[in-house]
């Protein structure tokens, strides 16, 4: 039986990556709401500076993501196409999707630097990131902010802390000239008036109006 590997990441550079075939019982994407009690996150990442870590291990990156919105997903979520990296990435306490996973890494983390410094690497999110148990065969994920720009209201999804695994993305969806992605992240998505980053300045802002997003049709694409 093929086993699965996901990993969780964190925000500010990346997303986690796992193996692509799911075993039986494998709760995403269908029953992500189970792990993302903590949805939904904020928006706008300036939020998440107070309570920054540290991990080092495999994590998906999402600053590049093309995503399609998956069809009654419960919270809203996309298939996003990601890549996974070896190395280190950052995270912050206040975007983690689950709930008690995220109070205690923001009571270990809110206010200092210690999740970056003595803890780098040892909060529990990285040890289950890099355990594989941040989500049920899961990776997590990260992001970064490379070359942003501001979108003044629209649709895009916050890959902070998701769930991915490893391998491109399964959706028929993603048109002919998608790069080629290999990890796959269920990021959460929202649709908004306020402004919020993009994580490229290619990349469109997505529709205004919730009511113009086609499920599994439209691509949005990663902000924060
Ligand atoms: C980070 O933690 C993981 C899991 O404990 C370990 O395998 C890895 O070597 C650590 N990396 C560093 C740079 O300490
Ligand atoms: C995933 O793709 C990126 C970009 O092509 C590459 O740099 C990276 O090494 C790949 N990751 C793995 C695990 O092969």
């Amino acid at each position: 039986m093929p086993r699965t590997v996901c990993i969780a990441i964190v925000m500010l550079l990346a997303a986690t990556v796992g193996q692509a075939a799911l075993p039986p019982g494998v709760p995403y994407p269908a029953n992500l709401g189970k792990y993302y009690t903590a949805y939904p996150a904020p928006i706008s990442f300036l939020t998440y500076l107070d309570s920054i870590f540290k991990c080092q291990g495999e994590f998906a990156l999402c600053a590049y993501a093309t995503c399609v919105t998956i069809p009654k997903s419960n919270p809203p979520v996309a298939e996003c196409g990601c890549y996974s990296f070896n190395g280190p990435s950052l995270g912050a306490g206040t975007g983690v999707l689950n709930k008690q996973i995220k109070a205690n890494m923001l009571s270990t983390c809110l206010g200092s630097v210690k999740c970056t410094t003595l803890l780098q690497n040892r909060t529990e999110f990285c040890r289950r990131m890099n355990d594989k148990t941040m989500y049920p065969r899961g990776l997590a994920t990260g992001q970064a902010d490379l070359n942003p720009k501001i979108c003044r209201g629209g649709t895009a999804t916050n890959c902070f802390a998701a769930a991915c695994c490893r391998g491109p993305p399964s959706s028929r969806f993603l048109p002919p000239g998608t790069p080629q992605y290999n990890a796959t992240c269920y990021c959460p998505y929202f649709t908004t008036d306020q402004p919020f980053f993009m994580s490229s300045s290619k990349y469109a802002c997505g529709p205004k109006n919730a009511a113009e997003i086609i499920p599994g049709r439209t691509l949005i694409y990663n902000g924060a």
